[in-house]
């Protein structure tokens, strides 16, 4: 047997696009979608990543502003940047790269963001909503492995089991929650489970989240699961590979994911709709009046 793919860059084209129209509409009425992204050091991933997020942004017509500072920049300085952001009417995400550089606080600038413009999904308060079912952004990277789960029929995962393998605030712990949410029966596993291959092996879905090269392989997969590689490692030769064992884990599952071209385009693309949904719940469209009766 030989997995199908579940080609990311495609949807994530798809979703693209239709955040271009959406940005548009809003744009043609003085409203245009604005995200902030701050950068902080030269952290060379940082700044491929950057970089992706405002190119992404300017194709689909929401204005992106690129604050980039030194190294040096202290944390008062950030969380003062942070607050201007917050007032500004005209950005309505905001995006702090992380990782920050080592004197400053990850978690006391995540806070500091505005819950309405965390369009990256990290705060406590969108965290929480998750949590308990309410409305709040959804951690982008999750957010696109539950939209390729759903391209391919399976956004109601009742009577499934997925494993998450990996269990970080940004995406192990959020992947298990929208999980949940989807009715799926949820194990999570991490660098203390005592056989993953015991738990991913009862799995229809797997989601491998560690950051670390060949953390499942083909023995370790049910015949014709479902197997969502959020890793982005790089190989002896320097090329680009996730958690995955592609090449045998594609043999044995229903589903895989390449890397590059599963989930990290679809992170970038539920950024785009996250921005896109802030800046239309911001400036909800009046709705129209009612048509007036002649006499
Ligand atoms: N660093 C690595 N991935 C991310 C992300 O999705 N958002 C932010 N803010 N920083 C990151």
């Amino acid at each position: 047997m030989t997995a199908q793919l579940i080609d990311g860059l495609a949807l994530s084209k798809a979703t693209r696009a239709e955040v271009a129209q959406r940005a548009a509409a809003l744009t043609a009425q003085g409203r245009q979608p604005g995200l902030a992204v701050v950068l902080v050091g030269d952290n060379p991933a940082s700044q491929v990543y950057v970089r992706n997020k405002v190119k992404a942004c300017e194709e689909a017509g929401i204005r992106s502003v690129l604050e980039k500072y030194d190294a040096s920049m202290t944390e008062a300085e950030l969380l003062a940047r942070v607050d201007a952001l917050n007032n500004d009417p005209s950005i309505h995400g905001i995006l702090v790269q992380l990782p920050l550089p080592k004197h400053i606080d990850d978690h006391k600038v995540i806070e500091a963001i505005a819950p309405a413009k965390d369009v990256d999904g990290f705060h406590v308060a969108s965290a929480g909503a998750l949590m308990v079912g309410e409305p709040g952004f959804k951690a982008c990277t999750p957010y696109g492995c539950m939209k390729m789960l759903e391209s391919i029929g399976m956004a109601d995962l009742k009577g499934k089991h997925a494993v998450v393998i990996g269990r970080s605030n940004i995406v192990g712990k959020p992947m298990a929650m929208m999980l949940l949410a989807a009715n799926a029966t949820v194990t999570v596993c991490h660098s203390g489970t005592a056989d993953l291959g015991a738990m991913t092996r009862q799995a229809d879905v797997i989601v491998a989240a560690v950051g670390k090269r060949n953390v499942l392989t083909a023995d370790m997969v049910k015949p014709g699961a479902v197997v969502i590689d959020v890793g982005m490692n790089r190989n002896d030769e320097g090329k680009l590979c996730g958690d995955v064992d592609f090449d045998g884990v594609k043999q044995v599952a229903g589903w895989i994911t390449p890397v590059p071209g599963g989930v990290g385009p679809m992170t970038i693309a539920m950024l785009l709709v996250n921005t896109l949904e802030s800046a239309e719940r911001a400036h909800p469209v009046p709705a129209s009046p009612a048509p007036s009766r002649g006499r």
